[in-house]
């Protein structure tokens, strides 16, 4: 799916985040496995990542994530009429994690409901978002992107344990006068799943012990250095504009080379783009809005600046979304 935004404009009002507090660095995991601080640094990038107590859930990390948007918004989470949350560790299958954070946020006028997208998941639900607030069906909407991978990981694994952390963001998207969303493209092959899946995790194989995630690293980071280049060019060629254009690029964050080799091919600037996959490892869903907030406190998200985020995920899925940045609300 591919589109220029043309309705109304739509655009982020808000923005939070949280990731859990305890650090996990590469030399703790050294001695969970066989690897090295120096192997994680040189194929990755990734220095730690943060990992969450036993007891926190998805809903949990998302929570103050979701707070912090609100309030960034200055809006009352009552007047909130669509929740999305994209993740692929909810707190259970159902109830979905958004209708119980509509809950406890008080939301009750709110239609929520999680979606699984991979690590692309922030993205779908951006897009759909937009969608809907644009075609007049939502007024006020609140999008997570979060995960809490290290549930669902084999802690044996060395190929997989050292690429994941945990972590949420939230964002609150309105009408806004001018600016906001320029455009989506959203893809997905199923053909490629079996490169990063979690094969007992549903009603084919619910009674196999499979139950934790498996992925084929190369053939993963050979889809991720492609689809993003592929994404961003057919999204920016889409809304009439050219890489050159781009003020801010947020890829998804699995690993510092992904990021670099995409950057380096569309011929973008490091100074245009945006890393924080070295403090957090990969947090699926959570990895753009985190990022996105990271952009914003180093004072890169500036009014009529472009913003052009891509991700890539399990699915295989990918997402690009393309915004003017526009004044959050009561920031
Ligand atoms: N520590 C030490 N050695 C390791 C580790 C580790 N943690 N993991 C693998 N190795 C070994 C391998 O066994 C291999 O040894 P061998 O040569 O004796 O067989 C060697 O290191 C090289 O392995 P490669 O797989 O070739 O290493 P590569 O440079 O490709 O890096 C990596 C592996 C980091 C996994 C890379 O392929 C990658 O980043 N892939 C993309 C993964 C990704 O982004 N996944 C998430 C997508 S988003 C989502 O939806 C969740």
């Amino acid at each position: 799916m591919i589109g220029s935004a043309n309705g109304t404009p739509i655009s982020i009002t808000g923005l939070g985040s949280y990731v859990p507090e305890r650090v996990v660095t590469n030399a703790e995991l050294a001695t969970l496995v066989d690897t090295t601080d120096e192997w994680i640094m040189e194929r990755t990038g990734i220095r730690e990542r943060r990992i969450a107590d036993d007891d926190e859930a998805m809903t949990d990390v998302a929570l103050p994530a979701c707070r912090q948007a609100l309030e960034r918004a200055g809006v009352d989470p009552a007047t909130i009429d669509l929740l999305i949350v994209a993740t692929v560790t909810p707190d259970m299958t159902f109830p979905s994690t958004a209708a119980l954070l509509a809950d406890t946020l008080g939301m009750p006028d709110a239609a929520a409901y999680d979606l699984s997208a991979g690590c692309t998941g922030f993205m779908y639900a951006l897009a759909q978002a937009y969608g809907m607030l644009s075609g007049g069906l939502a007024k006020r909407a609140l999008v997570v992107g979060g995960d809490v991978l290290s549930k669902i990981l084999d802690w044996s694994d060395r190929s997989t344990v050292v690429l994941f952390g945990d972590g949420a963001g939230a964002v609150v998207l309105e009408r806004v006068d001018e600016g906001g969303f320029l455009g989506f493209e959203l893809g997905a092959d199923g053909g490629g799943g079996v490169h990063l899946w979690l094969p007992g995790s549903g009603s084919r194989h619910f009674d196999e012990p499979e139950n934790f995630v498996k992925m084929n690293g190369r053939e993963v980071f050979k889809f991720a250095t492609r689809i993003l280049v592929q994404s961003a060019e057919a999204l920016m060629e889409r809304c009439g504009l050219t890489i050159d254009d781009v003020d801010v690029y947020i890829p998804h964050q699995a690993n510092v080379r992904i990021i670099e080799h995409a950057a380096a091919k569309l011929g973008i600037d490091p100074e245009r783009v945006v890393i924080n996959v070295d403090r957090y490892g990969n947090t699926s869903s959570g990895s753009i809005p985190l990022a996105l907030v990271d952009a914003q406190r180093d004072g890169r998200l500036v009014p009529g600046k472009l913003v052009l985020m891509t991700g890539m995920g399990a699915g295989l899925t990918w997402g690009s979304s393309l915004i003017e940045w526009t004044e959050e609300m009561a920031a």
